[in-house]
């Protein structure tokens, strides 16, 4: 089998049970809005009672589905048999913006087998958009096909996301764009595989916040690779816990004029 080949069947993947699960998993989180209790992590970063039930609801429909497929989970961590396809699932990506209120937060679901991200659902419950896709069939938004725009150089009304750790540790003054930190890397990428975004820059992501969402921008046609040319490994993300340096993920010649300009401060 050559490296460009792999042996898990997509056909496998019932990408609407996946969805359903996700669309499910974030009405129950509007509907629990009003209970919602944050409390901060270790790391100073938020969390709440709604990340932890939505987890726990993604994993038991997922489970029920799939008994013997492992699962990864942003709050309770890693479940299951170390070979087996594994569910990459951060319950509520943008607790942040969830906690005051903004509306840019999702429920995102991958899924990675044979070194990649085979499939994944992003649900933007306060937007009503559903993101979905599986390698080699495309990736849609609510039903419309994503296909992203690839140019040269980059204009000055060019859109271009940021994480808040990416726009505070790379030199941004020498881009011309318009700098957009939204707060939810899933929604980031999956913006940037539709064009809403023209790319994404993060850095320090765990598996969990980023494998459906690169499935669906693989799909689109975007690339995802770190600045300095490598491309992103998700079983190297699994296996170390985080990406490892500044990324981007956006349309091939695109990215490369990001890798070009962009450095440290
Ligand atoms: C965070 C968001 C944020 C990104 C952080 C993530 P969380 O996820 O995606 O945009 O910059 O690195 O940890 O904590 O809301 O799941
Ligand atoms: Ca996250
Ligand atoms: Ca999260």
């Amino acid at each position: 089998m050559s490296s460009n080949e792999t042996s898990f069947d997509t056909d496998t993947v019932d990408i609407g049970y996946v969805m359903e699960t996700a669309r499910a998993a974030g009405v129950r989180a509007i509907q629990m809005a009003e209970s919602m209790a944050p409390e901060f992590k270790s790391d100073h970063s938020y969390v709440t009672n709604i990340d932890r039930e939505t987890e726990q609801f993604v994993r038991a429909r997922l489970e029920a589905r799939y008994p013997n497929y492992a699962f990864l989970g942003e709050e309770y961590g890693r479940h299951g048999d170390s070979d087996a396809p594994l569910w990459a699932v951060d319950p509520i990506d943008g607790t942040t913006n969830m906690v005051f209120g903004l509306p840019l937060w999702c429920v995102s679901i991958g899924l990675i087998a044979d070194g990649r991200a085979q499939a994944g659902a992003v649900y933007l419950p306060r937007t009503d958009e559903m993101f979905s896709g599986v390698r080699g069939q495309g990736s849609y938004c609510n039903g419309v096909r994503l296909e992203a725009k690839d140019r040269e150089t980059i204009h000055i009304e060019d859109t271009l996301g940021f994480t808040s750790r990416a726009i505070q540790y790379l030199d941004t003054s020498v881009l011309p764009g318009r700098l957009r930190c939204l707060g939810s890397i899933a929604t980031d990428i999956v913006y940037a595989a539709r064009g809403t975004l023209c790319c994404l820059i993060g850095m320090h992501e765990g598996a969990y916040d980023i494998a459906a969402a690169l499935c669906i921008a693989h799909e689109a046609g975007c690339t995802a690779a770190y600045l300095t040319g490598e491309l992103l490994d998700i079983d190297t993300i699994v296996r170390e816990g985080r990406t490892s340096a500044p990324f981007a993920i956006a349309p091939p010649r695109f990215l490369s004029q990001l890798q070009a300009q962009l450095h440290p401060r």
